[in-house]
């Protein structure tokens, strides 16, 4: 069922084409700081009773969009779905975070690691990009997502999470062959995952690489950026995926950003700590960049919302290719209120900055 899409401004940035206004989304905007999220998963028993069952991944994707003007949706999941579906034993402890009951502790572990079965496994993923897309009438392009293999290994091999993961590094300098064997079966993984999502509905494609800037120059181009170049290169040579834009997100790898532009991703996400008009001539307008107001900025009093949005979209100009987001996910404590001041500013200031072409 082919709809038409009624709001294709996150689309059209992402070919670098002009639009009317800044698209924006926001990463986790489907999350805790909204009471109706909280209120479904509730009802749902747990995240991943969320995330499982696609009448509830639905409800909570479509939450964000009726309450604020957002230009995209983004598929109710989360990255650690993944390694789950390989047999790792996913769960969330309340206020704890994810953790693995059976996490990678030797090479037995990591030479028994398979692709996990895209109609099988991971088929409540697909089933909910299906009904989500049916659900959005063409309101907004739907997002699907995956994380980077160096990000999900960062979890697999730890099995929760960490402030430096130090058990995937010390493997990668002990164990180099061991890490990219890993890192390649993942690489394989996540492009099946990516294609699947596409031949399931998602109308773009974003990788999390959250995890990829606790590495030096060096491991970084070796360990994460090589295997997303691979992905991109799979999506591109697949029917489904080929015409799908790619973005790339590797927080805290603001220095990367040309290297990240040459996979042949449509679009970069970028986080705070790097000014947009340095991150723009870094990848000398090649790709869209995505970001990057710092999350902490929505707790702010209104007017610094509003001023900082300003800044922000100042910084990257009147040029075709920005599309507003945070420089990370949104978190628990911000009012939902100040969601929908900066969605509203961002539409707002973005037209003026553009004079309303189109
Ligand atoms: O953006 C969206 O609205 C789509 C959904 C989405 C979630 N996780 C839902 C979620 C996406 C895109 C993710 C990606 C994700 N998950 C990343 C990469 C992006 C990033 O934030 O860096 C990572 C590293 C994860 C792993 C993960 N999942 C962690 C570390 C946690 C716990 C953190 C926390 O906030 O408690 C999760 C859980 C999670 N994933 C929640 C949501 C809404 C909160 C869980 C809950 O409701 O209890």
């Amino acid at each position: 069922m082919p709809d038409v899409l009624k709001n294709d401004r996150f689309l059209r940035a992402l070919r670098l084409e002009p639009t009317d206004t800044t698209p924006i989304w926001v990463m986790r905007q489907a999350g805790r700081y909204l009471p109706e999220y909280r209120a479904t998963r509730e009802r749902a028993g747990s995240f991943m009773g969320l995330a499982q069952q696609p009448e509830f991944a639905c409800e909570v994707t479509l939450q964000p969009l009726d309450r604020f003007d957002l230009d995209a949706a983004i598929l109710f999941s989360d990255i650690l779905t993944v390694p789950d579906a390989m047999g790792l034993g996913l769960s969330f402890a309340e206020g704890e975070g994810p953790q693995f009951a059976r996490p990678l502790r030797s090479k037995a572990d990591i030479d028994k690691l398979a692709v996990p079965d895209m109609d099988g496994e991971l088929r409540y993923v697909m089933d909910a990009v299906r009904l989500i897309r049916k659900e959005l009438r063409g309101r907004v392009p739907l997002i699907g997502f995956s994380g980077s293999p160096w990000t999900l290994a960062c979890y697999m091999v730890e099995g929760r999470g960490s402030k430096d993961f130090a058990t995937l590094k010390a493997m990668c300098w002990n164990e180099p062959k061991l890490a990219h064997q890993l890192l390649d079966t993942l690489a394989q993984a996540v492009a099946a995952y990516l294609i699947a999502q596409a031949a399931a509905g998602a109308q773009a494609l974003m990788i999390f690489d959250t995890w990829g800037g606790l590495l030096g120059p060096g491991p970084f181009r070796e360990f994460s950026l090589r295997t997303m170049a691979q992905i991109v290169a799979a999506l591109k040579a697949d029917a489904a995926s080929r015409e799908l834009p790619v973005v790339l997100f590797s927080k805290g790898a603001g220095q990367h950003l040309a290297a990240l532009a040459d996979t042949g991703c449509a679009g970069l996400g970028v986080d705070w700590t790097i000014d947009l008009a340095d991150a723009r001539a870094a990848v000398g307008g090649r790709v869209a960049l995505q970001g990057n107001l710092d999350p902490a900025i929505l707790r702010a009093a209104p007017a610094v919302v509003r001023r900082e949005a300003r800044m922000v979209l100042d910084s990257y100009g009147n040029h075709p290719g920005h599309i507003f987001n945070l420089g990370h996910g949104i978190t628990p404590e911000v009012q939902p209120e100040q969601v929908k001041i900066l969605v509203d500013e961002v539409h707002q200031y973005g037209r003026t900055l553009r004079g309303g072409r189109r």
